[in-house]
This record gives structure tokens, C-alpha cells and sequence, in this order.
């Protein structure tokens, strides 16, 4: 559920029309809804009430650092894959103790970066970036807290780039070198072993899967206690997917919980960890454009806006499913089979392809529904198109979160001299 409604045929984020929005900070635009991004975390934190939980929410979904820091001042901890977001972490005001670093290809200087933040573990995912992390940790004398990624080999049931839980997946340690890797690590001096961390995938529509990963991986905490290795957190990642299509009823937080109650109950002195991206601020967020022209062809029109493929990516790599509606709603329109497509010099440059939809006229303004997980975040410059501005709403009010860049920001960084020297 979210707070985007039309109100006398205008659409709304929260109270704010969102032609107002456009004509104040130009299109294209992310425009992100406070209350929806809130009430998505309290459906976590509220699922998983009775047990010892932190919500590390997943930077890479969404990494605008107004929206982390009110998320982490609610409460969320942070999930994060990269130096630059450890940065994001500090200055979003998290504290290291509510941060988990995950991902494959921790450099020296993440790492290092990382250990001097404190945070609360590694999510550790080989066993050359264990014994890295031991070298960096002995270097600086400290212990580095870490836990293991076991790749449980589960199918999500996603599609195929979101899959990371089956053992031909780059992801995690395979389930048959856990334990070993486990008593290295426990014999390293400047390695503390803390927890079991797993993700299987994104935009999972079912349950079952996260079930068998908690089984497959839950199977691991008495072996490991028996080796006297005690661990005090249980990671289970993120993924859990989010309605894209009306009609499409993902599970919810709380169905997530009950799945899961009668494993998590074998381990009363672990501390469960979530790292939700998507099912917090997917659908908290639209991007906003303005159709620049209607092209008709054969049997159908192409509606070209002035957003692309380079602000939202979604559909031309995953040929993901996005909702399309006008900011302006009229009724006495005919329906027209429609193509909803950027400026960008490709053919996989759509938002919505084949799509049934109102007769769209040049200048009005639309938006691509959830929108606020992996779209911002996974912005390019292609064809040299300045970053979007990003907007939050909350109630009647409106800020800008960050400014558009300008074409003069595009390019500061490039040389136009031929030699240069270092
Ligand atoms: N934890 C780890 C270790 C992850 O790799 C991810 C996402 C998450 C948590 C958060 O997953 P979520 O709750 O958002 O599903 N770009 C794709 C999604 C890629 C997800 C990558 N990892 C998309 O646009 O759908």
C-alpha cells in the first residue's frame, strides 16, 4: 500500500499534486512518498516484534541520504556493499553497530575503511576475503567481526540476474565448505566469528524459498555450536518482492514472519537481521516525465518522454513491468496501444511496451509507478544526460533531496587536453 492517489483526477503523492512538484523542480523527476517509505519499515519492525531484530535496510535500493537518515532515525540499521555507501552509512548519521557490509569483492580499502567505522559485521563470502580481512584486521590490531554468506543452493524462483542462491551463483561460501571455513575462521586471532548470513534473491514472490534457505542454513547452528562456535546473529538477507502489477500479491512482512516463527524459535540467543531493499522504498517511489512528442505508427503510438532508459533501467534489463498512469486523468480520452519510450538511442530504451493506455498529448506529464527501489540508484549519464532531481513528499509539503545535476556537473570531471601527466 502506498500513498499515491488521484484526487479530483490529479495525482497525488501524499497531499502534494504532482504537477505542482513538476513545474516547480522540472521533469524528469524521482518523487518519493515519507509516509509510504515509514510505514513500509514499521511493517518489518512490527512483524518481527517478538524476536531480536535489526532491519539493515540495502543502501543499493535507494542510497539518497535523506531517506537513510530517516530511515536509520527510526530505528534501521544499513546493509552496504561499497565504500561509497559506508560513506552514505557515516553521514546518514548510522552508527557502526547497525551496519553490515556484504558482497563478493570487498577491496583493502573498503575493508580497512569499514573496520575503522566499526561496524557490526562483515557478511564474509570466500575464503580469500576471510583471510584478507584477518591481514588487514592483525594490521590495524583489531578483531573484525564477521559472519559467513552461505549459499544454501535454493531457487528463488526470480528472474535470472536477481537469482544468488543457487550454487552456480557467484554469491556466498558453497554449503559443503561451511563448517570447514568455519573452524578456520574461528582459529584466526584477529577474526571474531559472530554470525550465519544467507540471500537467495530479490523480488521473491513466494515464501517457500526463504523457508528452505532458514532450514538448509538453521541446519548449520548446532553443528557449529557443537564445534564451540557460537554465534550471536542470523542474517537472512533481503529479497522479499513487492506488487508491481495490480493483482500481484507478494507476500508481506508479517506472512514473511509467521513463515518463518516455528525456525527461528530453535534459536532463541541469535539475533534475527533483515536486509530489505526493495519491499521498503519500491514502491514509496515514482519517476516523473513530460511526454515530448506522440509518434503514431501502425497500430500503435510511441509516447516519448523526457525520461530514459538511463534513469530507469529496470525494464530494458530485466524487462521488468512498471506501471504507467497520466498526472492528469481524462476520462473522455480514447485508449490507444502504446509504447512509452525515452530519447535514448536504443530500442530497449521503454518504460511500457504494448500497453492499453489513455491518449497521452505532447507536454503532459506522466509517471512510472514503483519506481523508488533500483531506479534512482541505478542511474547512468548514457547519451550524457544529467542525473534527475530526486524529491520527497511529506504530508502537504515538498523538498528537493538532491538537486538535477547540470550539464557543467556532467562533464567536470573530464580532460580536454591531450597529455596529461599524473
Ligand atoms: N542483501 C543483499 C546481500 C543483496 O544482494 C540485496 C540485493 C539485498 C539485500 C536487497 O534485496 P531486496 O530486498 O531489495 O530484494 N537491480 C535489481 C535488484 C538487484 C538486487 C541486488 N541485491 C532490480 O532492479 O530488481
Amino acid at each position: 500500500m502506498d500513498y499515491f492517489h488521484y484526487l479530483e483526477d490529479r495525482l497525488h503523492c501524499e497531499e502534494v499534486p504532482l504537477e505542482e512538484i513538476a513545474a516547480a523542480v522540472g521533469t524528469p523527476c524521482y518523487c518519493y512518498s515519507q509516509r509510504t517509505l515509514m510505514r513500509h519499515l514499521q511493517a518489518f519492525q512490527r512483524a518481527f516484534v517478538d524476536t531480536p531484530h535489526l532491519i539493515c535496510y540495502s543502501v543499493k535500493a535507494n542510497s539518497n541520504l535523506t531517506l537513510l537518515k530517516r530511515l536509520v532515525d527510526r530505528g534501521a540499521g544499513l546493509d552496504i556493499v561499497s565504500g561509497g555507501e559506508l560513506e552514505r552509512a557515516r553521514r546518514a548519521g548510522c552508527p557502526g553497530e547497525r551496519v553490515v557490509f556484504s558482497g563478493v569483492g570487498k577491496s583493502h580499502d573498503e575493508i580497512s575503511a569499514a573496520l575503522g567505522y566499526g561496524i557490526r559485521m562483515f557478511n564474509v563470502e570466500s575464503m580469500p576475503e576471510l583471510y584478507r580481512i584477518n591481514a588487514i584486521a592483525t594490521r590495524l590490531g583489531v578483531r573484525a567481526p564477521v559472519a559467513l554468506r552461505i549459499n544454501p543452493d535454493v531457487d528463488a524462483h526470480t528472474h535470472s540476474h536477481m537469482t544468488t542462491g543457487l550454487w552456480r551463483n557467484k554469491f556466498g561460501i558453497p554449503y559443503g565448505q561451511a563448517i570447514d571455513l568455519y573452524r578456520q575462521a574461528n582459529r584466526l586471532g584477529h577474526i571474531e566469528v559472530v554470525g550465519l548470513d544467507c540471500h537467495i534473491g530479490s523480488q521473491l514472490t513466494t515464501l517457500d524459498p526463504f523457508v528452505e534457505a532458514i532450514q538448509r542454513i538453521g541446519a548449520l547452528l548446532p553443528l557449529l555450536r557443537r564445534e564451540g562456535i557460537q554465534l550471536r546473529y542470523l542474517d537472512i538477507g533481503g529479497g522479499l518482492g513487492i506488487p508491481y502489477e495490480s493483482g500481484d500479491q507478494p507476500p508481506t512482512p508479517a506472512q514473511l514472519a509467521e513463515a518463518l516463527h516455528s525456525q527461528l524459535q530453535q534459536f532463541p540467543d541469535v539475533e534475527l537481521i533483515l536486509e530489505p531493499g526493495r519491499a521498503i522504498v519500491g514502491n514509496a517511489g515514482v519517476l516523473m516525465a513530460r511526454v515530448e512528442y506522440v509518434k503514431p505508427v501502425e497500430d500503435r503510438c510511441f509516447v516519448i518522454t523526457d525520461a530514459g532508459m538511463n534513469d530507469l533501467i529496470r525494464p530494458a534489463l530485466y524487462n521488468a513491468w512498471h506501471g504507467v498512469l497520466p498526472v492528469v486523468r481524462h476520462f473522455d480520452r480514447s485508449e490507444w496501444l502504446s509504447d512509452v519510450v525515452g530519447p535514448i538511442c536504443e530500442s530497449g530504451d521503454f518504460f511500457a511496451r504494448d500497453r492499453l493506455l489513455p491518449e497521452f498529448q505532447e507536454g503532459e506529464l506522466l509517471v512510472v509507478r514503483s519506481a523508488g527501489a533500483y531506479g534512482f540508484s541505478m542511474s547512468s549519464h548514457y547519451n550524457s544526460r544529467p542525473g534527475v532531481a530526486e524529491v520527497l513528499v511529506d504530508g502537504n509539503r515538498f523538498s528537493v533531496i538532491r538537486q538535477r545535476e547540470t550539464i557543467e556537473q556532467l562533464l567536470a570531471h573530464e580532460m580536454t587536453d591531450e597529455l596529461h601527466r599524473s
